[in-house]
């Protein structure tokens, strides 16, 4: 999806997206959240591609300064209305490849959640290098995408044949969209500059696949990745 999809989308955001920090079933973000050392004063958050501004209204109590990026006009100014009452937060309309130049490496955490989904290679490596370069060493970044392993998994509980998603690209409503595998994951991550810390499942309602959960569904539940790493 491009900067005007997206800007279509802003109206019925809750709806129609998966906004993860808040949708997510099991408290794995919190948990990872926990262990990325946020020093107890000073702290700065940037959160790359932030949508309406969620994991901010969340977790940016926890820090003194904030900076959300994001590329969608409409929506980044939802975000706004939505954290009026955080304090220390400052805007950018900006593209997550663009905003080291912008912002430095100043990120004791950077967040990048579900935003990594184009289908271009080219192009995703330059987002894994902005949000490599608004950290600083030895702070951390949180990332989520999307899971291969969980796409495949969701094929066969619906009985569907298998294969068809060359490269991790899944045709998500016309769209193809990148979906990583753990290993992959991994290894983009370590490309951009990070020691991978740890990687695990962040579950979400089979509401977000536009599916009623029978009992063999709900026992499966379907998730993205998460993974935190610190930047050498
Ligand atoms: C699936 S939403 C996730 C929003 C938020 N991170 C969350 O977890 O709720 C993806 C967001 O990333 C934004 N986005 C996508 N590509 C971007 C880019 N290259 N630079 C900045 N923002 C981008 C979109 O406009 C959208 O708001």
């Amino acid at each position: 999806m491009n900067r005007k999809e997206w800007n279509k989308l802003a109206r019925t955001f809750e709806k129609n997206v998966c906004d993860i920090s808040r949708e997510e079933t099991a408290g794995q973000i919190k948990r990872y959240v926990a262990r990325a050392k946020i020093p107890r004063q000073g702290g700065v958050l940037v959160d790359m591609g932030c949508g309406i501004g969620t994991f901010i209204l969340q977790y940016g109590h926890r820090f003194a300064e904030i900076v959300g990026v994001e590329y969608a006009s409409d929506i980044i100014a939802r975000a706004k209305k939505r954290c009026a009452k955080v304090t220390g937060v400052t805007w950018h309309t900006a593209g997550v490849e663009a905003a080291g130049k912008r912002i430095g490496p100043r990120a004791d955490l950077t967040v990048c959640m579900n935003v990594i989904t184009v289908p271009n290679a080219a192009k995703r490596k330059a987002m894994w290098d902005g949000i490599a370069a608004v950290t600083k060493r030895g702070g951390h970044a949180l990332v989520v995408v999307a899971s291969l392993e969980a796409e495949q998994m969701i094929g066969k509980l619906l009985g569907e044949e298998p294969g068809g998603h060359c490269n991790g690209l899944v045709d998500h409503d016309g769209a193809l969209q990148k979906h990583f595998t753990r290993a992959e994951l991994s290894e983009d991550f370590s490309c951009a500059g990070f020691s991978v810390k740890k990687i695990g499942k962040a579950f979400y309602p089979w509401s977000k696949e536009g599916l009623r959960p029978t009992p063999k569904l709900r026992a499966n539940p379907p998730w993205d990745w998460v993974a935190l790493a610190e930047r050498v």
